[in-house]
């Protein structure tokens, strides 16, 4: 796994929009994955600067969330279908037909489930991933133990992620819903590439294990290890746990001319 530190969140979010916008730029059709939360913001930020300034055209992209909650209408402003409306769709020209997040209202959740992995191999697969990881290692919402060839399904959040959401639900962890439909670990391995953000100290445990540690369902985002191009871009807070963090800089920094981002 190449392991990419920088000195704030912004630089690091920087990264992670080039590698899109190159992607974009390369594959005008790409398929994308996208995340929500605190994580992408900065980078949905960069990518909104360079549509609006740099002429950066997403109007043939297509687009796969990772998650949705159960129970949560589009409409809620804690819905992940409003924050990608918010924080990314309405300020660039990705077509709505062309976004995908899963639903959250479906009445029968297992065909929801099916009919979304049927929508991303339709689409011939994700091209680049873009992840952030929980404080328990969780990626998309798979929550330790989950299968590491696991599908799109519904899952039970832990009582962790539950309270770490909590903050964007008035900090009133009983509004933070029980359950949600997230892409499995087996379908975001076969994305052809990934990109994992993670900011701050409160993820540096999550992400030496992820790295460093064995490959386990205690971890879910350890499973990148045995992905063959995934980048992990971090800010030195959630770096500090790293034992091998001065041998990624030393790559970094270190790189041929052709393969700087
Ligand atoms: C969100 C998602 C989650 C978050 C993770 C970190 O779509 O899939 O895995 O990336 O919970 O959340 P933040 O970024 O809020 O710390």
């Amino acid at each position: 796994m190449e392991i990419i530190i920088q000195p704030t969140p912004e630089a690091a979010s920087v990264i992670a929009a080039r590698l899109i916008a190159r992607l974009v730029r390369e594959k005008p059709t790409a398929v994308l994955g996208l995340a929500t939360g605190s994580t992408p913001l900065a980078t949905y930020r960069e990518l909104i600067r360079l549509h609006q300034t740099e002429g950066l055209d997403l109007s043939a992209v297509t687009t796969f969330n990772l998650d949705e909650y159960v129970g949560l209408p589009p409409e809620h402003p804690q819905s992940y279908h409003a924050f990608m409306q918010e924080n990314l769709f309405r300020h660039v020209n990705i077509p709505a037909a062309r976004t995908h997040i899963p639903n959250g209202m479906a009445k029968d959740i297992p065909w929801e489930c099916a009919r979304y992995e049927d929508a991303i191999r339709g689409a011939g697969g994700i091209d680049l991933q873009l992840l952030g990881i929980g404080s328990d290692g969780h990626i998309g919402f798979n929550e330790p133990t989950s299968s590491l060839a696991s599908r799109t399904r519904i899952k039970t959040l832990t009582e962790r992620t539950r309270q770490d959401n909590a903050r964007f639900f008035d900090g009133d962890i009983a509004q933070v819903p029980m359950h949600c439909v997230t892409m499995g670990v087996g379908t975001i391995m076969e994305s052809r590439a990934v990109v994992l953000l993670a900011f701050g100290e409160n993820k540096a445990h999550a992400i030496a294990e992820a790295c460093e540690g064995p490959i386990t369902a205690m971890n879910p985002a350890s499973i990148l290890q045995m992905h063959p191009t995934a980048k992990t871009v971090i800010d030195e807070p959630a770096s500090t746990a790293l034992r091998k963090r001065d041998y990624y800089r030393y790559v970094f920094d270190n790189k041929p001319q052709w393969q700087r981002v």
